[in-house]
């Protein structure tokens, strides 16, 4: 007879106003502004400061935060020499989420909860340097200093490869960012607000983030993509590819979502721009492999692609290298972490989620002597 479940706390519920991802309707809003028009119409500093502060900003207010974000890129020289110390065979999300710890050691306010807003522009600002600091350390080449006149996108470019981006680069990176910056209570958002809720401090709650999104089923799928596009290479290799997967019942990346059921809503801007990034670049292969996969997934599977798929040829095309592309994705939602970081304060309450206790509840201490 199976055990009744015994229900010992009570639901602990989580109230937000920065996003939501309607699953019915395909949607996705953040601070109720439909994700598709901001794509189109606005760029990642304006979004960043919508998410942290609720509503778009002002021409002086925008000014403002672009400056506080130029000038707080750097990243403090010990964080620089304990990336140095790190082995350069490190995952860059592994590299990303200490050097985010350390910084805490780094911030004497980290503590603090009054200038919550200043510590997340500052960690929105240097996640980026970080990932750049470490590639060009890993490659033996001395880092490439910060841009000040270049927005966020722009100047993560210009510090990978070391050449100011084209405009077409830049503006594809930031309505990547923009599409990638916040989605509701997913795993890791989820992970930051119980980090959170337990009055722990920003760098901690972000650590917790940046650990779970580097798992293969939430934002380490983007890596996944790319590798298993790699491997079919061909084109005609697909239906064996994918054959193979799914008679090994295992997971095809970058496919399925929990929530949305119909297509996510940011994979058609992604779909377009991937296209015109690989069309640009000369190289219409991994963008056309996408599209045979796509087709064949939904035909076979019914299972429609997620954010992930079509930002892995993206970033392809962009120079970016394949395993630091979950990077890409945290470096944008910092913004929507810090700002459930701050709405979890604000809340405050903690988060001890509902369990269901399926084990036994009769059972007597038997003595070592007599275990068998
Ligand atoms: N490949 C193959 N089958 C998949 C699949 C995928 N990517 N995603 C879901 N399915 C299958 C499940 O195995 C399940 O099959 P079953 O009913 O025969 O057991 C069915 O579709 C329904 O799955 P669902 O309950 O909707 O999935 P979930 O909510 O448990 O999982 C994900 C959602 C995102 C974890 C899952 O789709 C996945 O692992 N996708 C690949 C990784 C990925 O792209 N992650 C990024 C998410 S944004």
């Amino acid at each position: 007879m199976a055990t009744p479940k015994r229900r010992l706390e009570e639901p602990s519920e989580i109230e937000t106003k920065i996003s939501f991802v309607d699953g019915l309707e395909n949607r996705l809003v953040y601070r109720g502004i439909d994700v598709g028009s901001l794509a189109e119409h606005s760029n990642y500093e304006e979004v960043a400061y919508l998410l942290l502060h609720g509503s778009l900003p002002s021409q002086p207010q925008l000014d403002e935060f672009k400056r506080k974000m130029a000038v707080n890129r750097r990243i403090p020289a010990g964080v620089v020499t304990l990336i140095g110390s790190l082995p350069h065979s490190a995952a860059p999300m592994d590299v990303l989420r200490t050097a985010v710890s350390a910084m805490a050691m780094f911030d004497r306010k980290a503590d603090s909860r009054e200038s919550l807003v200043q510590t997340a522009i500052e960690l929105i600002a240097q996640a980026p340097t970080i990932v750049t600091t470490y590639h060009h350390i890993r490659n033996s080449r001395l880092s490439i200093e910060p841009d000040p006149r270049l927005g966020h996108a722009a100047n993560f470019l210009f510090t990978l490869k070391g050449i100011e981006p084209d405009e077409q680069d830049a503006r594809a990176l930031d309505v990547c960012w923009v599409l990638h910056a916040d989605h509701g209570l997913n795993a890791s958002t989820f992970a930051a607000r119980v980090t959170a809720s337990a009055q722990s401090d920003m760098y901690a709650a972000l650590t917790t983030a940046i650990g779970t999104l580097k798992g293969t089923i939430h934002g380490g799928a983007n890596q996944k993509v790319m590798e298993m596009l790699l491997d079919i290479r061909d084109l005609n290799r697909v239906e064996e590819y994918l054959g193979n997967l799914l008679k090994h019942e295992r997971k095809i990346p970058g496919f399925g979502h929990r929530i949305y059921k119909g297509e996510d809503p940011r994979v058609s801007y992604l779909r377009r721009l991937a296209e015109t990034l690989c069309e640009k670049t000369r190289n219409m292969h991994w963008f056309e492999l996408s599209n045979k996969l796509e087709e064949t997934v939904i035909r076979e599977k019914g299972l429609y692609p997620n954010m992930d798929f079509y930002s892995a040829p993206l970033y392809y095309a962009l120079g970016i290298p394949v395993d630091m592309f979950t990077t890409m994705f945290a470096c944008s939602r910092m913004a929507g972490w810090t700002g459930h970081i701050i709405e979890q304060y604000e809340l405050n309450r903690l988060i001890r989620p509902l369990g269901d206790y399926v084990g036994s509840l009769k059972r007597e201490y038997v003595p070592i002597e007599n275990r068998k």
